[in-house]
């Protein structure tokens, strides 16, 4: 018998007649079953009542089911007649638009007109658009912006509409002439998007000529047509070419980042020099090492300031802005979309503050290591380089940006936790920032604070 063979498995003597009956009379009697079964009797001894503690005490978490694909592709049944119960879809577009821009005046954005003159180009949605503020006394500014950049421009032209004078001669004048540069220009008809807003300026002083604030900026990216945005200072220029040179940093851009541009002016900036422009970066560099351009951060002295000349001149990849400030305004590219934050309205003009929020958010400031930027004054009589705020005007604006700051802070730190990202790195930004921020009202902002 075959089994025979291996009889020195079992203790029993093998079945001396192969019957059936023997056989598993033999087996249950066979050392090897009686261990198995002692150990499956003992670990069924244990395994039991923890299933059976689990099973009383547990509760169970159920997960929601997956939405099927119809129901995503289907839109959700209403149970009411939209078009009469609804008070959204009778929401009129001025009162969405004011309820966006809550820092908005209304008599401004009853007012709005997006694309009261509209480019002839479609820009692919992957393409770079400068948001532009405009006046009419520097038309000459945007063609030249036009010629350089050749590419999408979204424009902002506020003319300060008088309350009691509704078909003002002033406002027929700039539009007409504006019409008539549409007609003969075809860098501005081509490219230039015009969304015009009317009203007051300023509540008190009908008459003072408004200047570019974080509102216009925010609706020259709303209307913008493309994915990315660009803003650019007035009386800063682009180099030649540099539109494509940007695109070519687009993954950085739809990771949600933000490209930085270094900006240089000449030692001697005089709006009567006709200084020919670098073109290329080695050029630069010649020219800051022989002291006649500088590295450009405002409110920093010459050659100072986040950006870095050092970093720069060295540099043939991107690197991260290291000694990041909150009143860091350089000239910067962004997605228009994503998780990018709008500037806050708060504020008049205040660049810094649309960064800061951008940083917080989680944002790498990259600065790119062969772009660059020219400042030049063409218009210095205008009343954008003029403009001057009074003292008691700057006094206020610091205060409100310190408290912004701070309030930023808390804001985004209660952001990170809340969706439980706060030990992710998208919120390294938030703990550097806030620590030295908070760190002036006592308060530890560590891990176990939050
Ligand atoms: C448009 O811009 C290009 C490139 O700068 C320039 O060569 C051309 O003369 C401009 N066209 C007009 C009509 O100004
Ligand atoms: C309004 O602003 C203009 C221009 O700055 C100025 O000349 C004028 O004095 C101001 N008027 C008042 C009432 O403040």
């Amino acid at each position: 018998m075959w089994f025979n063979k291996y009889s020195y498995l079992s203790g029993a003597s093998s079945p001396s007649r192969c019957t059936p009956k023997a056989y598993v009379t033999w087996l249950l009697k066979s050392k090897l079953v009686k261990t198995v079964m002692i150990l499956y009797i003992i670990f069924s001894m244990f395994f039991t009542p923890i299933r059976l503690v689990a099973y009383l005490f547990a509760t169970e978490v159920l997960e929601p089911p997956e939405p099927s694909v119809n129901f995503m592709l289907n839109a959700i049944p209403r149970t009411y007649e939209t078009n009469s119960i609804s008070p959204l879809s009778e929401m009129k577009p001025s009162i969405r638009f004011s309820k966006m821009h809550t820092y908005l005046p209304h008599s401004l954005t009853d007012n709005i007109y997006p694309y009261y003159f509209r480019a002839d180009f479609e820009p692919d949605n992957n393409d770079v658009t400068v948001a532009a503020y405009i006046t009419p006394n520097r038309l000459d500014d945007l063609v030249r912006l036009a010629d350089i950049w050749q590419g999408p421009i979204s424009a902002t032209l506020h003319l300060p509409l008088r309350p009691k004078k509704h078909d003002d001669e002033y406002i027929k004048d700039i539009l007409d002439t504006i019409k008539h540069l549409y007609e003969k220009n075809q860098n501005i008809s081509m490219y230039v998007d015009i969304h015009l807003i009317m009203g007051p300026y300023s509540t008190t002083n009908t008459t003072l000529q408004p200047v570019q604030t974080n509102i216009h900026m925010n609706t020259a990216r709303f209307f913008a047509r493309t994915e990315f945005i660009f803003f650019l200072d007035s009386d800063t220029w682009p180099i030649p070419g540099l539109r494509s040179r940007i695109l070519k940093h687009n993954d950085l851009l739809l990771n949600n980042d933000a490209l930085i541009l270094p900006t240089f002016i000449f030692a001697n900036n005089d709006a009567k020099n006709n200084y020919e422009f670098p073109k290329k970066k080695l050029h630069v560099k010649k020219l800051v090492q022989s002291r006649l351009l500088g590295l450009k951060n405002k409110g920093w002295e010459l050659n100072n300031g986040p950006t870095c000349l050092k970093k720069w001149m060295k540099s043939n990849e991107l690197y991260k802005v290291e000694n990041y400030e909150s009143h860091y305004t350089p000239n910067f590219v962004i997605r228009k979309t994503g998780r990018i934050p709008w500037c806050s309205e708060r504020f008049e003009n205040n660049k810094a503050a649309c960064l800061f929020q951008i940083y917080l958010s989680g944002s790498e400031l990259w600065v790119a290591p062969k772009e660059f930027l020219m400042i030049h004054q063409y218009n210095s009589d205008s009343h954008l380089s003029r403009y001057e705020e009074s003292k008691w005007q700057r006094a206020f604006n610091s205060r409100m940006y310190s408290t912004f700051v701070r309030e930023t802070c808390l804001q985004y730190a209660r952001r990170f936790s809340a969706i439980g990202k706060w030990k992710s790195p998208i919120a390294d930004h938030v703990k550097q920032e806030c620590e030295r921020i908070l760190g002036g009202w006592g308060v530890s902002f560590n891990d176990g604070y939050i």
